[in-house]
């Protein structure tokens, strides 16, 4: 089948998707990369609502299996009710991809023939108010993807210093009025605490005196979500984790949904496609750099103009493959 489809088959999944718990994002696409061997062992660090596993499931033959793991309990919950017609294929796990090594290693695997990483929040979590990960309802300022974890976005926003909380917003949310934004929300709370999603959304409006404050809602709230479950932070050394847990010949898929990230997958990626970084007048390699990867897309692979217009959330996402090569170890 074309991986093309029209906007009207695109509009009835996302109507599908609405008593669902995520719309996948270039999903026949990713999958397409991803899989090469029917039989093989694959991971979907990012499991969501399985809509990317299902379709890995549908496609694996009688030997292959899949891993997942996503750190939100009601992700694992969710992927469970959908993916048990699976039965033995599929095992849930319920801890953060950067554990990836550890939970292999468990299971007595010691290299597998894909990983999916798809980054981000899934809709479910934007979607539920008490989750607080929305500026368009009123909700505790939680924004954990993992409940267990300590920090919350209410500690962010009433315990950092102004400085602190500043190059927050500024780093994360890539927000020019972040000074600005920080040092209001400094003054608000000393009045009183801001614990409602709302609330903060009122003092941003109130600093940046715009009529379409959107965007700048969106890079706040990101900036915060990124800090409280310290997503960039991993991401580097999670990356350089899957690329060694990738048997040769198979590949690891990664979307991304900000510049933040995308930058970082492409810089990893290319490192590791790069081998020898010597000056060409040396007459032996003295970097030892080995070429690890292969690029598999030319730059990123982004979703088609049907997909965008029927699921807003494919606006940003970015897909970049990348295969083994050489083993690294
Ligand atoms: C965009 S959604 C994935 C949607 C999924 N591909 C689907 O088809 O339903 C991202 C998911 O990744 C999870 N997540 C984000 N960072 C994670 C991490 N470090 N470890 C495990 N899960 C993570 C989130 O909890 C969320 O459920």
């Amino acid at each position: 089948m074309s991986w093309k489809k029209s906007a009207k088959n695109f509009k009835s999944e996302v109507m599908a998707a609405q008593q669902d718990f995520h719309l996948p994002v270039l999903l026949k696409q990713t999958v397409g990369y991803l899989l090469t061997n029917p039989d093989g062992v694959y991971v979907d660090g990012t499991v969501g609502g399985g809509g990317h596993a299902l379709q890995i499931l549908s496609c694996l033959g009688e030997g292959g299996r899949l891993i997942t793991v996503d750190q939100d309990p009601e992700a694992i919950q969710a992927a469970k009710r959908r993916l048990s017609p699976f039965g033995e294929k599929v095992s849930f796990h319920l801890t953060g991809f950067q554990n990836l090594p550890t939970i292999l290693r468990q299971q007595g695997i010691e290299a597998v023939d894909g990983i999916l990483l798809d980054l981000g929040v899934s809709s479910h979590q934007l979607d539920s108010p008490g989750r607080g990960f929305s500026y368009r309802f009123s909700g505790p300022l939680d924004m954990r993807m993992n409940p267990q974890s300590l920090k919350t976005a209410w500690q962010v926003v009433n315990t950092y210093s102004e400085k602190e909380l500043g190059s927050v917003l500024h780093r994360y949310g890539e927000e020019k009025m972040a000074v600005k934004i920080a040092r209001r929300i400094c003054r608000q709370r000393k009045e009183k605490s801001i614990d409602d999603t709302l609330q903060l959304r009122e003092i941003i409006e109130s600093t940046i005196h715009t009529l379409r404050p959107q965007k700048t809602l969106s890079r706040i709230f990101q900036a915060l979500r990124i800090e409280v479950n310290g997503e960039i932070e991993i991401l580097e050394t999670s990356i350089r984790q899957c690329i060694n847990l990738l048997k040769t010949d198979r590949r690891l898929c990664i979307i991304s949904y900000h510049s933040l990230e995308d930058r970082i997958v492409k810089s990893v990626f290319r490192q590791y496609s790069q081998g020898c970084t010597c000056p060409p007048r040396l007459p032996v390699c003295v970097c030892g750099a080995k070429k690890i990867l292969k690029l598999v897309t030319r730059g990123a692979l982004m979703p088609s103009e049907e997909e965008k217009k029927a699921n807003r959330r494919a606006r940003s996402a970015k897909l970049r493959v990348t295969e083994k090569i050489a083993d690294s170890r």
